[in-house]
């Protein structure tokens, strides 16, 4: 069994089982289809801190004609990856990418017959969507069986070649397998099949399924269920939900299709990213896609994809978040924007989450102004100036490099409540419990100038911690009625070099009395408890 799979909750293995977090990031959509373009990159990544990057592999690169396949792309990236000492994460741009098939190889694209498009009205394969860079298109159906085979067979050979180039290395450590997939345009397709399927009696094991995981579905999904029929035609058993279920129960079996036939040759952990749903109907986001709301659907009918993953632009970060560690999903965030909340973000996620990976999106040009599009994907024109401002990538480079020196602390304690966080964008969870001791963390005072206040905390052991914070100030308490004094024993800020903790000031007097953190620090922290 190769040592990558993820053998326990929350968990990326590489190295002979070293646990791993992804601090990685994800490259604009056309970087990777050239190794001398990457080449700065990669030393962006190096400067960064990063130890992974999540890279686009396209179907219509590897496959031209078919049958052809051409993998010298991949075998650039393998070898670049290792030059710089990082991890891969390969993202299969197949079929899907953001609900549409740009993707697919030409030889897929022109064969209408073969290759069937995905009716969203009857008759009806176009979509207009005004206000998604202004675009009308047409995408390949998730009913056609003959794309799911071809799209499958491409992958495998993917999967065969990266396991003959890599399996003694592992560089590539994670697959995404298509990219933000669902329809458009449509809450399902409208074909004669898709109608005749609609109209067909739901599997049965489905059925029961859903019956059976009501608990974690969201409101109108899960009263969709307990309303609708035990058996019968989609509409009868899903109600209102049914036209996304249906879209949702073949797109997940799609890709399931298409991950275990990579698995079954080389079984790297495998997830499937989604454009989030804010609220919308389905089909103004891509319907049938793995959004929390159909997680219950993607959990039943995708065992072969590991990991859904939400690409986070919207504002409300930590909400999104919490939708997708439901039904012990591991947090993974491959995309995310690039300003000043990604720092902080990435802190929280690993401390909060106990997460796999977190990837700001174009991350190349992170710290730059933004562009238009940037603007209008990030959020910016808000009040708040963290939406407006590019991350510091000084302080992002100290985020990585920190997290990265103390990785095993770190992942020892994944699972467990001896590592937590608290983020400025959460004011109402400011306290840290650990057993004796407690921290409280204020933000946003007006003894601090920053308003990107984070601070993760790590319990040693009984009364020692490792903390970091910044634009915070950190209040240690007891939690012992019978020892409610505290004092601090030593306070230290350093860093871990090969693993060792190395002390760069100690700090007492004034620096004691507030521990106050105007910009990114890590401490070491040794409390004692007494009546
Ligand atoms: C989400 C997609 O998954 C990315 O590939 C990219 O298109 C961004 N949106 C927007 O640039």
């Amino acid at each position: 069994m190769l040592n990558q799979v993820l053998q326990r909750k929350e968990h990326l293995l590489v190295d002979q089982g070293r646990p791993f977090i992804m601090l990685a990031g994800e490259v604009h959509n056309s970087s990777s289809s050239s190794a001398e373009y990457m080449e700065p990159i990669w030393e962006k990544a190096v400067r960064l801190g990063m130890n992974s990057l999540l890279l686009p592999v396209t179907w219509e690169m590897v496959e031209p004609e078919e049958g052809v396949f051409d993998f010298r792309i991949v075998d650039e990236l393998i070898a670049q990856a290792r030059r710089h000492e990082m991890k891969l994460g390969f993202l299969w741009f197949g079929a899907w990418k953001n609900a549409q098939c740009y993707y697919a190889p030409s030889w897929v694209k022109t064969d209408l017959e073969r290759f069937k498009r995905a009716e969203v009205e009857k008759g009806n394969n176009r979509t207009d969507l005004k206000d998604f860079h202004g675009m009308s298109y047409t995408t390949l159906s998730y009913l056609c069986e003959a794309t799911c085979a071809a799209d499958a067979k491409a992958f495998r050979e993917l999967m065969l070649h990266i396991k003959k180039a890599d399996e003694k290395e592992q560089t590539v450590i994670l697959i995404q397998v298509e990219n933000e997939p669902g329809l458009q345009g449509a809450a399902r397709e409208h074909s004669d099949t898709a109608d005749a399927l609609f109209e067909a009696n739901v599997p049965q094991p489905f059925v029961d399924y859903m019956i059976t995981h009501t608990g974690t579905m969201a409101a109108d999904v899960r009263q969709a269920v307990e309303n609708g029929a035990k058996s019968g035609n989609w509409q009868a058993v899903f109600g209102d939900a049914a036209e996304e279920i249906f879209s949702a129960y073949h797109v997940a079996s799609y890709i399931d299709k298409v991950a275990a036939a990579g698995k079954e040759i080389y079984p790297l952990p495998m997830m499937s990213n989604c454009w989030l749903d804010k609220g919308q109907k389905a089909g103004k986001y891509p319907s049938g896609g793995p959004v929390s709301r159909m997680m219950e659907v993607w959990k039943c009918c995708a065992p072969n994809v590991d990991v859904i993953a939400p690409d986070i632009y919207v504002q409300n970060f930590c909400d999104v978040c919490d939708e997708y560690v439901k039904m012990d999903n591991p947090l993974f965030i491959p995309e995310t924007a690039t300003h000043s909340y990604a720092g902080p973000r990435l802190v929280y996620v690993v401390g909060h989450y106990h997460a796999l990976g977190f990837a700001p999106f174009g991350f190349e040009d992170m710290g730059e102004p933004f562009t238009a599009i940037d603007s209008y994907l990030f959020g910016v024109d808000t009040s708040d100036p963290m939406l407006r401002t590019p991350q510091n990538v000084e302080e992002y480079a100290w985020y990585n490099k920190t997290i990265n020196s103390m990785m095993p602390l770190l992942t020892e304690k994944y699972g467990t409540s001896d590592l937590q966080a608290a983020i400025v964008e959460r004011p109402d969870q400011d306290t840290m419990m650990f057993g004796e001791y407690g921290f409280k963390v204020m933000m946003n005072m007006p003894l601090l100038t920053r308003k990107d206040g984070v601070c993760l905390v790590l319990k040693k052991t009984a009364d020692e911690f490792y903390i970091i914070a910044s634009g915070c100030a950190v209040f240690p308490f007891s939690a012992n009625p019978t020892k409610p004094n505290v004092d601090i024993l030593s306070l230290e800020e350093g860093r871990f070099e090969q693993g060792n903790w190395k002390m760069t000031r100690r700090l007492n007097g004034d620096e004691v009395a507030i521990m106050r953190y105007e910009k990114p620090t890590l401490l070491k922290i040794k409390l004692f408890g007494y009546q």
